[in-house]
């Protein structure tokens, strides 16, 4: 992604492993400071997913992936049966992390798997290290090509709104609907985008950093304001992308998509979702899928940046510490109008097992 530092654009990734070092942009900072935090051992960086210094389903997938090669670096001294039993617990702590999104289940997955074709620990290492570093150079990867895929999806003078953050923050480059908004300005398309803030966490406030790095022209909204644009026609498509997409279409995505969705039908405007495969769920219902509920302080408090101090403050909100938190929901097939993964758009009725090949 293109980021703007003391006037030059210099190319960065969100998450990268260094040695046994996991660097990732610091999404506590944004959109006033951009700094990277580190991870040292597999314990830093479920902290860090769990802090939301990292977040976005992709990117906290891949985080977890380097957390597994963190975690055979260090017991790699072990002998064998001790080794595995330290990396089945190391992955059930990142899956418990955060449970909703599917990404970190297929990598921690597909991680071990690649892990169990060792004869010993140290091969493991190896093989934890190549394994997580082609898990984030194919999400990267798969990223770009939906952005390709789609950008024919935004025609000059659209309005474009979007959800969340599904940008290069929430992956490993590129992003997931931000990605084909992303491309669709490379084509020099002239749009707009209604960049939803996404109360409580404001994702929005990152959305609006990425679209400000590529000179997208772009306005922040309060949730609650995109019926209105949708209805006096400023919206001509809804872009979002999804934690997990079920076999049958239905996705569960940041709350408040759901409510979108069914605006964007009643006002017959395409809801389009983007999410590369490893967000797809072949097995398991969306109503079966837990949903996380973090927080109340997120609701109860906010955080915002003092400019006249140069720091971040928290300030109560309500008197009351009683709320509610669920932070993802389920929206039916029947309103999403294409899925666009990195191989191909999907168009409904979905049948994903089949239109996969799978
Ligand atoms: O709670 P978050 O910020 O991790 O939620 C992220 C989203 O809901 C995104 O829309 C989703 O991960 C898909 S795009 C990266």
């Amino acid at each position: 992604m293109k980021v703007k530092i003391d006037g030059k654009t210099v190319s960065y990734r969100n998450v990268w492993i260094e040695g046994e070092t996991v660097n990732m942009i610091d999404q506590t900072r944004l959109p006033f400071e951009f700094r990277m935090h580190k991870t040292k051992n597999y314990r830093e960086t479920a902290e860090a997913i769990r802090r939301m210094q990292i977040r976005g389903a992709p990117a906290i997938g891949v985080a977890a992936s380097y957390g597994l090669a963190q975690a055979a670096l260090e017991f790699e001294g072990l002998e064998t049966k001790k080794f595995w039993e330290q990396m089945e617990d190391v992955a059930q702590e990142f899956l418990n992390t955060r449970p909703t999104a599917v990404d970190m289940h297929n990598m921690v997955a597909r991680m071990l798997m690649a892990m169990k074709r060792a004869e010993t620990p140290q091969q493991c290492v190896e093989i934890a290290l190549n394994e997580s570093q082609r898990i984030a150079e194919e999400n990267a990867e798969a990223c770009k090509n939906i952005g390709l895929l789609g950008r024919n999806l935004i025609k000059d003078g659209d309005g474009v709104l979007t959800h969340c953050n599904t940008g290069a923050l929430g992956t490993v480059d590129y992003g997931t609907a931000l990605s084909i908004i992303r491309f669709a300005h490379y084509q020099n398309k002239d749009f707009y985008v209604l960049a939803t803030e996404t109360r409580p966490w404001l994702q929005g406030r990152l959305t609006s950093w990425e679209l400000t790095q590529e000179d997208i022209k772009h306005y922040v909204i309060a949730d609650n304001a995109a019926g209105y644009y949708m209805k006096k026609g400023d919206v001509r498509i809804v872009l979002v992308g999804a934690d997990r997409i079920s076999s049958n279409g239905d996705i569960i995505n940041k709350i408040g998509t759901y409510t979108l969705a069914t605006l964007a039908h009643e006002n017959k405007i395409p809801f389009v979702v983007a999410a590369p495969t490893t967000s797809i769920d072949l097995n398991q219902k969306a109503k079966d899928i837990i949903i996380e509920e973090r927080d109340l302080k997120e609701i109860t408090y906010l955080k915002g940046y003092n400019e006249e101090k140069k720091e971040f403050q928290i300030i109560k909100l309500y008197s009351t510490d009683q709320a509610k938190n669920p932070i993802f929901d389920i929206t039916p097939a029947k309103y999403i109008s294409k899925i666009v993964t990195e191989n191909q758009i999907i168009e409904p009725p979905y049948n994903l097992k089949k239109q996969l090949n799978k």
